[in-house]
Order: structure tokens, then sequence, then C-alpha cells
């Protein structure tokens, strides 16, 4: 049975940090009331010259030098965003030509915070099926560039950033000890729209729009979901809590994290948590917390890995792979 192993990790964040002590002098907000509320304490926005292909490409390049692979040894480049930089064409082939890959595909994905994860499993299913052998999946995000800076229930919450792996196939026994992606479950509503959704586009209002969130309503809904998918990669593959060696979440508020972690009976040492430094950078928040816990040594070769993201749409999934 073939597997989508990992191959590859890397990172990178824009030049410059946010505290949260800057950003009251912005909006009536206080580095408490963040901390309290969300567990974010400073965040990194994009400077000029820095948009989603750019952190991408950076990424990128970080996890080929890691894979010791060159770009000409990738089938396939998925880029998971909500924030390209262009309609179009896709920053997926943007990053592409960037990277001087003259051969293959890339194409984006848009599951706004749970695009990582469904571009995971887009990516598991081209290499399972034969259509690819290594994929470059890069979560990349400048949610900066869509938020209303004068909404402080918004403004406070989000960072930038981009996060790769590659995934590469490889002959497994088809057991839950293999090495690669174990299983993975996506989910999405649109009944919710209101509550999460950037109020412009190209087809409504001509222009970019800005994100509105009712925090609250997107809260109530955030554990149930998350674990309803975690619950269910945990019976497709017949593990339990127990066998989790890393929960690796989506990084959009602590008390969502502690709280679906405690709900699925995973302890809080076993959890990666990155919301502190980065803020909720969406589609980049996992891979970006990959690299640093993979980067120091926490998350090794043959570790059970769990990752789960919700997100606008409603979207939610889980993926459980073997490191
Ligand atoms: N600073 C100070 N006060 C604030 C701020 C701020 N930055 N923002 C809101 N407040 C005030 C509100 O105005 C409100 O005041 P009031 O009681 O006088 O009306 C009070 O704080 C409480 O507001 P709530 O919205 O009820 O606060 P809550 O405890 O729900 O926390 C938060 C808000 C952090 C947004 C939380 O609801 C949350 O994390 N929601 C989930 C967001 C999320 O996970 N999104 C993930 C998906 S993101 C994606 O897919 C793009």
């Amino acid at each position: 049975m073939i597997r989508s192993v990992v191959r590859g990790f890397g990172s990178s964040l824009p030049a410059r940090v946010v505290t949260n002590q800057e950003l009251e002098s912005m909006v009536d907000t206080t580095d408490e009331w963040i901390v309290q509320r969300t567990g974010i304490r400073q965040r990194y926005l994009a400077g000029e010259g820095e948009t989603t292909a750019s952190l991408g490409e950076a990424a990128a390049r970080e996890a080929l030098d890691r894979a010791g692979l060159m770009i000409d040894d990738i089938d396939l480049i998925i880029v998971a965003t909500s924030t390209p930089d262009n309609t179009f064409p896709a920053t997926a082939v943007n990053i592409q030509h960037r990277l001087g890959m003259k051969h293959g595909v890339g194409f984006d994905l848009q599951a706004v915070c749970s695009g990582f994860v469904f571009a995971l499993t887009t990516a598991d299913a081209y290499i399972r099926t034969g259509l690819a052998k290594r994929v470059l999946v890069i979560g990349a995000e400048t949610f900066s560039r869509i938020l209303d800076w004068t909404d402080r229930t918004t403004c406070v919450l989000f960072g930038d950033g981009a996060g790769a792996i590659i995934l590469e196939a490889v002959e497994g026994e088809g057991t839950i000890a293999d090495r690669g992606v174990l299983t993975t479950k996506l989910r999405s509503d649109g009944s919710n729209k209101e509550k999460l959704y950037v109020d412009g586009g190209p087809s409504t209002t001509g222009t970019v729009g800005q994100l509105r969130m009712q925090g609250r309503e997107v809260f109530k809904h955030a554990v149930g979901m998350i674990t309803d998918v975690v619950e269910a990669a945990f019976e497709a593959t017949g593990t339990t809590a127990d066998d989790v060696d890393w929960l690796v979440p989506h990084q959009a508020n602590i008390r969502i994290i502690d709280g679906s972690a405690k709900k699925l009976g995973i302890p809080l040492e076993k959890v990666v948590v990155t919301v502190d430094q980065h803020g909720n950078t969406s589609a980049a928040s996992i891979p970006l917390a990959l690299a640093v816990a993979a980067g120091d040594g926490r998350i090794k070769q043959g570790d059970l890995v769990l990752l789960e993201a919700m997100g606008g749409g409603f979207t939610w999934g889980a993926v459980l792979l073997r490191w």
C-alpha cells in the first residue's frame, strides 16, 4: 500500500513582530484582554515586499533543503490560502515559477483555517492513486491585508506566515505502524457563513473585502466540530487518544485548543502551541507549528501526530499521520 510520508518541512515568518502592547496604541484593547481571551502575545505582520507567495516560497525552499530534494523532484504544488497575491493566477503557480519549476502542476485550495488539512488530504489522494510521487504542500497567508484595522474584535487575533511540508510516496504495510498519512476526515457546512466571512469578493463587490467574525458564535461550534472529526479519525484507524504522541491543532485560540484537547482526553503536554507567538495564521498555522515542534526535536520519526482545524465555511477536518 502506498503511503504519503513526510520527507521535509519548512516555515517562514515576516520580519516584523507586533506585540499586544503595540496594538494598544492602534485600537481600544489591552495586552491583558488579548492574552486572557486568546493566549496570543505577539504576531508577525507582512511588510512591504512580503506577500503570501514570497512567504510560501521561503517556506518551500526550507522544506526542499531539509528533504535534500531539488524542485525538479516535485510533481505537484498545492497552496492552501485565502489571501492569494492575486485573484488569479493561483499563488501555487506563482510559487512554482519563483522556484524555477518548469514541469508538473500547481493549484490553490481554499478552505480558510482548515486549508492545510484539506490540502494534505488532497495531496495524499494524489499520492495514493499514483498521480503524484512528491507533493509540496504549503499553507501561506497574509491575513493582515484583509483585516479591518479599526475593529478590535478581529484585528488582534490574526498574523501572517507560511509553512510547508513535502509528502513522498513510500510503500507501506497497510497497518497503522506505517509511516505517513493514516487517515483523513474532512467536513464542510455552508449554513453558518455569516458567522465568519470576508465581506467582499470579485463576483459580488469587485473588491477584496475585510474579515468579519462573530467570535463567540464561532467559539460555540469549534470544539464540537473538532472532536467529531478527530473521533472519526480514531475510529477509522482503531486508535485512541492514548496512542497520540502529538496533537498539532490549528492555532486560533488557546481556549479552543485546551477545550478540544480536554474533551479528546489528550494531555496538554502533548499539544503543540504556537498561538502565543504567531497568532492565528489561518492555513499557515498547522505547518508553522509542525516546523517549530519538528525543528526543536519534539516530533520525532515514528511519532503519531494528530492535526485538526476548523474555520470559515464552516470547514473542519483532521489528519492522523505517523511522522
Ligand atoms: N480588546 C478589548 N475588548 C474587546 C476586544 C479587544 N480586542 N474585542 C472584543 N472586546 C470586548 C467586546 O466588545 C465585549 O465587550 P462588551 O461585553 O462590553 O460587549 C467583550 O470584550 C467580550 O466580547 P466577546 O466577543 O464575547 O469575547 P469572547 O470571550 O467570546 O472572546 C474571541 C472573543 C477571542 C474572538 C473568541 O470568541 C474567539 O476566539 N472566537 C473564536 C475565533 C476563532 O477561533 N476563529 C477560528 C477560525 S478563524 C478563520 O477561520 C479565519
